[in-house]
């Protein structure tokens, strides 16, 4: 069976990867399967960049298929920002109730229907002596002027979904799942490596 390790080492992030490719001959590493291993700085202007960048890092290292992902928070009325640092918006080491915070204020003078933005996610596979591939997706949505619901991470109850009347932070997460960046661009990733098998 081949082994696939995936550049992360959130266990929330890993073991929403694995309920998706479950059921793929793969056998499913992480990063605290190789402690040693030294991750490069994620310093790409986009997130196909750094994803690439983590895959290609970990295939190197590890000899196996590595799979690595970006996301974050485009908003349209701060051209594109947070975008890649969206983690760190407020700050290195800034939580998410910073972070939102922070765009919140950024955004106290723009109407409501210029609070339009988008959630991105790529993901790269690095297949080595094989090519490499990257996937992005998206979800549009608009950025509420106070948080609402509890569930989600990040910048989940900020982000209005406008087809389920609910902010990702009020909807479960099988139903964030299927409409959210992150879980279409794993299906297509899913898809891929079904091919490649
Ligand atoms: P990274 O992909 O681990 O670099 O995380 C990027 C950041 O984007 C997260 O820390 C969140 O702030 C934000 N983000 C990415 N995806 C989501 C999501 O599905 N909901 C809420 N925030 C997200």
């Amino acid at each position: 069976m081949k082994t696939i390790v995936l550049a992360t080492g959130n266990s929330h992030k890993a073991s929403e990867i694995k309920a998706l490719l479950g059921d793929l001959p793969l056998d499913i590493k992480t990063l605290r399967d190789y402690p040693a291993l030294v991750m490069p700085p994620e310093d790409s202007p986009d997130f196909a960049g750094n994803a690439l960048v983590k895959a290609e890092a970990v295939a190197g290292s590890t000899g196996e298929i590595a799979l690595a992902d970006d996301s974050g928070l485009a908003v349209d009325a701060l051209g594109g920002r947070p975008g890649v640092f969206s983690a760190r918006f407020a700050g290195e080491g800034a939580g998410d109730e910073a972070n939102n915070r922070l765009l919140l204020r950024e955004l106290k003078d723009i109407p409501p229907e210029k609070r339009t933005a988008a959630f991105i996610c790529a993901i790269a596979v690095v297949v080595p002596g094989g090519k490499n591939y990257v996937v992005e997706e998206s979800c549009r949505g608009k950025i509420l002027e106070s948080p609402r619901g509890e569930g989600g991470f990040g910048y989940d109850p900020l982000f209005y979904y406008e087809p389920a009347g609910a902010t990702f932070a009020e909807m479960d997460p099988g139903e964030k799942n299927k409409v959210s960046h992150r879980g279409k661009a794993l299906r297509r990733v899913r898809e891929l490596l079904a091919g490649l098998l």
